[in-house]
C-alpha cells in the first residue's frame, strides 16, 4: 500500500521542515520536497499542517482486572481510540497476580492484546519475588523483547513491592539490561490514611487526595531512586503528580543519576476540586492514584517538562464506568482507581503546551513520542519521520477545533476527565502501519491489526552505568 502525505511541514524532536512522505508497505520511504506521486497511491493534503510521528503512550492498562472488575476499555478498543487521537503505539503492563508465574501472566496478556488494532509492547509488573520470578525475568528479556519490570510501592495487600522486592528487582534488572519503572507512593502511609480517614467517617471520594497527600509521592520516588542509585541502576518513575516526586528525580539528575519521569495529561490540567464535586458520580470518575493535585503541583510538572527533568508523557489510561465505580459508593477505597485519556492526551498537551507557549513543537513530538521510544528502545523504528522507520504519523490540523465529551468519544467508557473542555489543534489523519486509519473524523481502525513490538535490553546503556557504580561504589575500604 502506498501513502502520500503532500505538502505538509514535517516536526521531529529536533527538526521543522517542509516536505512530502511517502509510505510504501508499512514504513517511510521517502522524506523530501515535492515528491513524486507514485501510480496508484492514496494521497493526504497535509497543507497548512504539521506531520508528525505517531504518538507512543507509555502507560495504559487495556482490560486489566483490578480491584475486584475489569477495565472497561479492552485492547481493539482502547488502541482504536488512541489512533483517533493521533496514538499509534501503547506500552501496556502485564500484572501478574502475587504468586502467579510471569510467564503465564505474560501469555494471558499477549492472547488479550491480539485485537489490539495499533502497535503494542509490555512492561512487566513484579508483584512477588522467588527464584522464578528472577528467571522469568531473564526469559522475558532475552526471548520476549521485555526491557522493563515496573513495581507498584502501593496497592498494599495486592500487588505492592516491598522494598526486598525492589531490591531482587533492580538488581535483576541491572544484570539484565532492563529498567525498573515505579509507581510511587508509599503503600503503608496510604493504607494508614485511608483507615484513619474511614474511622473519621469520611468514606466519599474527597477522602482519596487526603489520603495520598504528595509527601507520600516523594517518600517513595526518594526511597526508588536512593535504592536505584545504590545499586547503580537507572529508574523511570511513572505518573509523576507532583512537586515533591519531581524534586527527588531532579536532585537525582543533577547529581548524575539515571532517573526519568513520566507526566500525565490530566495532573497537568486537572486539579484536585474535583474530588469535592457534589455528584458522588462524577466525583468518583475522577479517582486515580496518585490523584489529581493542586495548581502549584501542575506548574511544578510543566516546568518539569521545560527543563527536561521530566521526559514523557501518558495517560494510565484504565477505564471503569459509573457502575463499576460504585463499588466503592459506602467506601472510597473501593472505588476502582483509575481514568481514560489515550484518546486526549495529545490535543491537550498541545492546547495547554504549545498554544499557552510553554512547549516548542519539537518539545511537543519528544514529549509525546520520541522520548518514550528511547527510553524505552523503540527508536527509530518508532518516535521518528525517516526513511526506514515504521509509516506511524499524525497530520496535525494546529486551527482545528474539538470539545471533548464523553458522548462523542471514542473511549470505551461513559465518563471524560476533560468533558467539555475545547481544544485547538487537533489530529485531523492518523496513519498506522502506512494505513489511514482516521481520516478528519473518521475512525478506521483494523481489530488484530496491531503487532507486538519486541524491545531489546541496552548492553551498552548498561556497561556505561555499571563503570559509573563502580567509580561509585568502594569495593574495599581503605585504612589508615
Ligand atoms: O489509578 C490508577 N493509576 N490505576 C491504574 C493502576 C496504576 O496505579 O497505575
Ligand atoms: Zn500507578
Ligand atoms: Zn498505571
Amino acid at each position: 500500500m502506498t501513502l502520500l502525505i503532500r505538502g505538509g511541514t514535517v516536526v521531529t524532536h529536533d527538526e521543522t521542515y517542509r516536505a512530502d512522505v511517502l509510505c510504501v508497505d508499512g514504513q517511510i520511504a521517502a522524506v523530501g520536497p515535492d515528491l513524486e506521486v507514485p501510480a496508484g497511491a492514496e494521497i493526504i493534503d497535509a497543507a497548512g499542517q504539521y506531520v508528525m510521528p505517531g504518538g507512543i503512550d507509555p502507560h495504559t492498562h487495556m482490560q486489566l482486572p483490578f480491584m475486584g472488575t475489569v477495565a472497561s476499555e479492552d485492547f481493539y478498543t482502547g488502541t482504536a481510540a488512541g489512533l483517533a487521537g493521533g496514538t499509534t503505539t501503547i506500552i501496556d503492563f502485564v500484572i501478574p497476580s502475587p504468586g502467579q508465574s510471569l510467564m503465564e501472566a505474560f501469555e494471558t496478556w499477549r492472547g488479550w492484546a491480539d485485537k489490539a488494532a495499533a502497535d503494542y509492547a509490555f512492561h512487566v509488573a513484579i508483584t512477588w519475588w522467588d527464584d522464578s520470578v528472577r528467571e522469568d525475568m531473564g526469559t522475558l528479556v532475552r526471548e520476549h523483547g521485555v526491557n522493563s519490570f515496573k513495581h507498584f510501592m502501593a496497592y498494599k495487600n495486592a500487588i505492592m513491592a516491598t522494598d526486598d522486592i525492589l531490591v531482587e528487582s533492580f538488581t535483576r534488572c541491572l544484570e539484565l539490561g532492563a529498567v525498573p519503572t515505579v509507581h510511587a507512593e508509599n503503600g503503608e502511609l496510604v493504607y494508614h490514611l485511608q483507615q484513619k480517614l474511614l474511622a473519621q467517617g469520611i468514606t466519599g471520594p474527597e477522602a482519596h487526595p487526603l489520603s495520598r497527600p504528595p509527601q507520600v509521592e516523594g517518600e517513595a520516588a526518594s526511597r526508588a531512586i536512593r535504592i536505584a542509585g545504590t545499586l547503580g541502576a537507572p529508574i523511570y518513575v511513572v505518573h509523576v503528580s507532583c512537586k515533591d516526586s519531581l524534586d527527588e528525580i531532579t536532585y537525582a539528575r543533577q547529581q548524575g543519576q539515571a532517573v526519568y519521569g513520566e507526566c500525565l495529561a490530566g495532573h497537568l490540567v486537572i486539579d484536585e476540586s474535583v474530588y469535592r464535586n457534589k455528584d458522588w458520580d462524577t466525583a468518583a470518575g475522577y479517582v486515580m492514584s496518585p490523584p489529581f493535585r493542586s495548581k502549584a503541583h501542575q506548574d511544578a510538572l510543566w516546568k518539569g517538562l521545560q527543563s527536561g527533568n521530566l521526559q514523557t508523557t501518558a495517560t494510565d489510561h484504565c477505564c471503569f464506568c459509573a457502575e463499576q465505580k460504585a463499588m466503592g459508593k459506602d467506601d472510597f477505597t473501593k472505588i476502582p482507581n483509575g481514568t481514560a485519556g489515550i484518546e486526549d492526551r495529545m490535543a491537550v498537551l498541545w492546547d495547554e503546551g504549545v498554544n499557552s507557549g510553554r512547549l516548542s513543537l519539537q518539545e511537543f513530538v519528544a514529549l509525546t513520542s520520541t522520548n518514550a521510544a528511547k527510553i524505552f528502545n523503540l527508536y527509530p523504528r518508532k518516535g521518528a519521520v525517516r526513511v526506514g522507520a515504521d509509516a506511524d504519523l499524525v497530520v496535525w490540523d494546529p486551527k482545528g477545533t474539538r470539545t471533548i465529551s464523553a458522548k462523542t468519544h471514542h473511549q470505551n467508557i461513559d465518563f471524560n476527565i476533560f468533558e467539555g473542555k475545547t481544544v485547538t489543534g487537533i489530529p485531523r489523519h492518523t496513519i498506522s502501519q502506512g494505513k489511514w486509519v482516521w481520516r478528519d473524523g473518521e475512525l478506521h481502525a483494523e481489530r488484530g491489526a496491531g503487532r507486538y513490538l519486541e524491545r531489546p535490553a541496552y548492553p551498552g546503556v548498561y556497561d556505561v552505568l555499571k563503570r559509573r557504580a563502580e567509580v561509585n561504589t568502594p569495593t574495599a575500604v581503605d585504612r589508615d
